[in-house]
């Protein structure tokens, strides 16, 4: 095994599904400033790529007796996760359903691993999205750090075109990408996630 498959793996979700979303530069940078700040192997989780479908399992996902591929599909990727950071639009004043739709695919997956959200949106930083998110990640047994990442008109810090959008951060903004990191690492030795992933 190399030493960076001993790392935990940190996941990083890009909650946006639509064309053109903000939280696709937005994920690749947190993606590249995780990377750099060494000490996960890191994955970007795109919600878009997943493609589940509004829920349809028969049983509640703790019993893990999954009917459908793309569930089955969706709990392998996430099982492999040490912590994961979500990464949400604010859409009328909360964060948006694809994600609450992934979030309610899967229980065991998510549970006992550190989390924290990196929100965006207006005026408020995507604030609301992350204050609705905390306590869907509790009742799924996460543990959200209190260091979040909001994000203020994130859109104003895009630049460029199609897949070559590149989201550029203000100097508070990588701040706190910091210490959400800094929390996250603190979770992952008091839970001793290290290492455990095979
Ligand atoms: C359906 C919808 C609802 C929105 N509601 C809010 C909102 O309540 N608060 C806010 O600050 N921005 C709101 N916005 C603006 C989004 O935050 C902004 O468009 C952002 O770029 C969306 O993220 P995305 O580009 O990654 O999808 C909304 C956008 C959409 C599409």
């Amino acid at each position: 095994m190399s030493d960076d498959a001993r790392r935990p793996l940190l996941q990083i979700i890009v909650a946006s599904t639509r064309p053109g979303r903000v939280g696709e530069p937005i994920a690749r940078w947190f993606a590249d400033y995780a990377r750099a700040y060494e000490g996960f192997e890191v994955e970007i989780v795109d919600l878009a790529e997943v493609d589940l479908p509004m829920f349809a399992e028969p049983e509640h996902p703790r019993f893990g007796r999954y009917t459908l591929d793309s569930t089955k599909a969706f709990s392998a990727i996430i099982a492999r996760a040490d912590a994961f950071v979500f990464v949400t639009p604010e859409y009328n004043h909360s964060f948006n359903a694809a994600l609450k739709n992934a979030l309610d695919h899967l229980n065991r997956e998510w549970a006992g691993k550190p989390a924290t959200i990196v929100s965006y949106g207006g005026v408020a930083a995507g604030a609301r999205a992350a204050e609705a998110l905390w306590p869907v990640l509790v009742g799924l047994n996460m543990v959200p750090v209190p260091a979040a990442v909001p994000i203020p008109f994130a859109m104003k810090n895009v630049s460029g075109e199609g897949d070559e959008r590149v989201f550029t951060p203000a100097a508070e903004t990588e701040g706190g990408a910091k210490a959400a990191l800094d929390g996250i690492t603190a979770w992952i030795e008091k839970l001793g996630l290290q290492g455990t992933r095979s």
